[in-house]
């Protein structure tokens, strides 16, 4: 269980205090003393804060007061440390496991380097930690999982190494998992599937290798997934799946007929430079929220016969550079659909086998569009011969 432990010197102190008149308050000052020898210790192995962020943390104010610190109202303990974007350079110390009121932790996007520390593990009351775009090295320490109460972890754009820790399985209140862009190895655990609270899953850009275990399929409340590997079929039964982002993976098979039927929440379909083959699903028609369909650098064939013509809010469509195109007269035609999407900004066709007649309606593309590439096909040619 977590739980804070307290040196020797700390119960010394506390005994001692017992003969003082107000035990309470000097037990709560005890207690403050120890956030502030810790926010010292945090400071010190900073070693470079560029804006001056941390001037404000001197002895000529209390604690609460600094840039960057909220504080209980009642306990005046630290419960929120938010230094975000600070251009801070150093490494984190283990100090800040003394933090023991501390739920929140914004530390993304500076130039922290090291390792996390393992005593984060202490602070039994975390609930988000939030250490994304620095320069973090070394595993994933698997005592965050003590932080029991933890909802959101974001470690992406690091350079964390080794595996995800299997302690993580106990992290039952954890909705948001953000690891992607780091040199993580040794697959993505099946264990995964049993935090069902999990809405939200990047691990995309990592060395994670292996298959997507189908156990994710388990995750009913997933609205967000980002990651690499073989998809199994149950991943795309989930129906609040809003975004499926898995770029640059080295994912092969095809896609299931079905799949825009039951993912009827999509709004992102991202799964461009990879090995999907097969035709486009047809069922995409009725992904009606899709804003954006990536699938460039793929092999699909034959004919693209999705209708985009529900998708009001479809912007950027990018199907470039696989085979798609069966050389029938109307192949062409979602060109018509398409003029419905009145948002459409973007459009690649570029490289692919279509030979069909390229419609007029093109000209009735959405007023938004402002990129448009057709090259690399066959069917100007066709189109001229009309
Ligand atoms: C100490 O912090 C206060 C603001 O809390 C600031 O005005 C003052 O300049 C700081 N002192 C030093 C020596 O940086
Ligand atoms: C990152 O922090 C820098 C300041 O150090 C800021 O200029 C930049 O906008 C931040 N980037 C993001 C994505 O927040
Ligand atoms: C704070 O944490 C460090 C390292 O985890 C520990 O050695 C030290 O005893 C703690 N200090 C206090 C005042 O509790
Ligand atoms: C890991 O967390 C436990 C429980 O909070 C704590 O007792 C222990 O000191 C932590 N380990 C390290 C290396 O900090
Ligand atoms: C990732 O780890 C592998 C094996 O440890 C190493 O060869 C590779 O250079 C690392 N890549 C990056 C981007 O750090
Ligand atoms: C995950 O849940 C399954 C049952 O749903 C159980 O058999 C398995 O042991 C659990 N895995 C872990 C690592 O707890
Ligand atoms: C999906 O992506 C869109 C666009 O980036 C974003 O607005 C939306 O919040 C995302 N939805 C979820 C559930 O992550
Ligand atoms: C997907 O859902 C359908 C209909 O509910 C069901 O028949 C099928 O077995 C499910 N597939 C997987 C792989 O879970
Ligand atoms: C779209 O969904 C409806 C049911 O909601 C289904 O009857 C129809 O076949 C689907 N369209 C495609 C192209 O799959
Ligand atoms: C375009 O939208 C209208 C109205 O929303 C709809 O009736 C029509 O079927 C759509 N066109 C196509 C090609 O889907
Ligand atoms: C079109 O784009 C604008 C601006 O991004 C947005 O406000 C609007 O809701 C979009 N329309 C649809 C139908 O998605
Ligand atoms: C283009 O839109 C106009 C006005 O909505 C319509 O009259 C015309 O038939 C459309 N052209 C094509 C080729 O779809």
């Amino acid at each position: 269980m977590c739980r804070s432990t307290y040196s020797p010197c700390i119960i010394l102190l506390c005994i001692t205090l017992i003969q003082v008149p107000n035990f309470a308050t000097s037990l709560s000052n005890a207690f403050q003393e120890r956030d502030r020898v810790a926010l010292q210790a945090f400071k010190l192995m900073i070693t470079q804060y560029p804006e001056g962020v941390l001037n404000s943390w001197n002895d000529s104010h209390h604690f609460c007061d600094w840039e960057g610190i909220t504080c209980s109202p009642r306990h005046r303990r630290v419960t929120v440390l938010d230094l975000k974007s600070k251009g801070l350079i150093g490494s984190l110390s283990p100090q800040i496991g003394n933090l023991s009121f501390l739920r929140e932790i914004h530390l993304s996007n500076n130039t922290i380097q090291g390792k996390i520390p393992g005593e984060i593990g202490r602070l039994f009351r975390l609930e988000a930690l939030y250490l994304s775009h620095n320069s973090l090295v070394g595993e994933i320490p698997g005592n965050l999982s003590y932080c029991s109460r933890l909802i959101g972890l974001y470690l992406g754009r690091n350079k964390l190494e080794g595996s995800i820790p299997s302690e993580f399985v106990s992290l039952y209140n954890l909705k948001e998992l953000a690891i992607q862009e780091n040199n993580l190895t040794g697959g993505i655990p099946h264990f995964l599937g049993n935090i069902t609270s999990l809405e939200a899953i990047s691990l995309a850009y990592n060395s994670l290798g292996g298959n997507i275990p189908s156990s994710l399929g388990q995750l009913k409340e997933l609205k967000s997934l980002g990651l690499g590997g073989t998809i199994p079929p149950s991943i795309y039964n989930l129906s609040l799946l809003a975004n499926f982002s898995v770029p640059e993976n080295r994912l092969h098979g095809s896609l299931p007929p079905s799949l825009g039927l039951t993912l009827s929440n999509l709004q992102l379909f991202q799964i461009s430079n990879n090995f999907f083959s097969g035709s486009f699903p047809l069922a995409f028609s009725n992904a009606s929220n899709l804003q954006s369909l990536e699938i460039l650098g793929n092999n699909f064939f034959g004919k693209l016969s999705v209708n985009f013509g529900d998708m009001k809010s479809l912007a950027y469509l990018n199907v470039a550079i696989n085979n798609l195109g069966s050389g029938e007269s109307d192949e062409m035609s979602f060109i018509h659909s398409l003029a419905n999407c009145s948002n459409l900004s973007f459009l690649n066709l570029v490289a692919n086998q279509f030979k069909g007649a390229l419609p007029h309606s093109i000209g009735n593309l959405s007023s938004q569009l402002d990129r448009l590439f057709i090259g690399g096909n066959q069917f100007l040619e066709a189109y001229l011969r009309k």
